[in-house]
């Protein structure tokens, strides 16, 4: 956020109000195990727990509101949720223009449907998508996302590399910063602002994956929150028993789903590209206006 907001900082024909959604009950980093699953039923139903007062009344007179939040278990994380559904957000973004921007491990493509269905029911326009993904590749992520969530450490180990968004592509964000700058100064923001620069790349073969997933995760919501409020420790069980299934599906199914995705992926190469175009909307992956060496 910090890289990318940079040159709008800079600027000074633009003045840039920063919110930083804080819940009233603060969400813990690292996540004890338990505490990181227990947030699972309520992310999947988006229900929003209690945030601190914003110090925006929502009726201030914004040219760009962006939208910055990271992916919890295929949704928007229970922050950004919070803020969707609170009247500021209804006055503030209505009929304004807004850039998404995500920070995730690589499967972002449910959440940022869910944040659409959230702006279109505000009446925002939902102008660019930046995605930011973990450097480590789907594989090595599985591995080095849960050791940093769980115990706060994420330099690189074992021969992987670093968990998160690297450095490199955090530094190199500052162009969609400069691009939104530019395009201030241009007048009203009409539409997408930063085409060619690479913001958001879908990678095809998860898509499959993140529908699938979506499924299971509501199924598995509704019996947890059937069992228990969050915190309960009627819970438990179910959440462990929920963990051995997913670890059964990751070692199982994961691999047996991307063999076969590989055997019929001359078949349905099409369909997925069409798929891959729609996610990138509106900003694309294109990236015929990046510089050779970007910072
Ligand atoms: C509870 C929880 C669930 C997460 N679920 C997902 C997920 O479904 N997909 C994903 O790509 N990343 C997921 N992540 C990773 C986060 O999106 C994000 O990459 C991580 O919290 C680091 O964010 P930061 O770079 O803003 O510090 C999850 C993280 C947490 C804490």
């Amino acid at each position: 956020m910090a890289h990318c907001l940079a040159p709008l900082l800079a600027d000074p024909d633009i003045s840039v109000y920063v919110e930083t959604l804080k819940p009233v009950t603060p969400y813990p980093f690292p996540w004890p195990f338990f505490r990181f699953l227990d947030v699972f039923p309520e992310t999947v139903y988006q229900d929003a727990p209690a945030l601190q007062s914003l110090s925006l009344r929502g009726d201030e007179d914004f040219d760009l509101v962006i939208l910055a939040y990271q992916v919890w278990f295929l949704s928007p994380a229970l922050p950004m949720a919070a803020f969707m559904q609170s009247p500021e957000a209804a006055r503030l973004l209505r009929g304004k223009p807004v850039v998404t921007l995500i920070a995730c491990r690589n499967m972002w493509l449910m959440a940022q449907e869910r944040m659409k269905q959230y702006l279109d029911g505000l009446g925002a326009r939902l102008v660019d998508n930046i995605a930011l993904t973990d450097q480590s590749g789907a594989l090595a992520s599985f591995i080095t996302t849960p050791r940093w969530m769980f115990t706060g450490r994420r330099e690189a180990f074992w021969g992987l590399p670093a968990a998160g968004v690297s450095e490199t592509d955090l530094r190199g964000s500052a162009r969609f910063g400069a691009a939104m700058a530019e395009a201030l100064h241009a007048g009203p923001i009409a539409g997408p602002m930063l085409h060619g620069l690479g913001a958001a790349v879908v990678d095809e073969r998860l898509i499959a994956s993140e529908r699938i997933g979506t499924r299971s995760f509501r199924l598995w919501g509704k019996l947890l929150r059937a069992a228990g409020p969050q915190g309960s420790a009627r819970r438990r069980p179910l959440l462990a028993i929920y963990v051995c299934f997913l670890f059964c599906l990751i070692v199982t199914v994961v691999p047996l789903s991307m063999a076969l995705r590989a055997l019929l992926h001359p078949l349905v190469k099409r369909r997925l590209l069409v798929q891959k175009a729609y996610f990138e909307q509106p900003s694309g992956s294109a990236t015929h206006h990046l510089s050779p060496n970007p910072q």
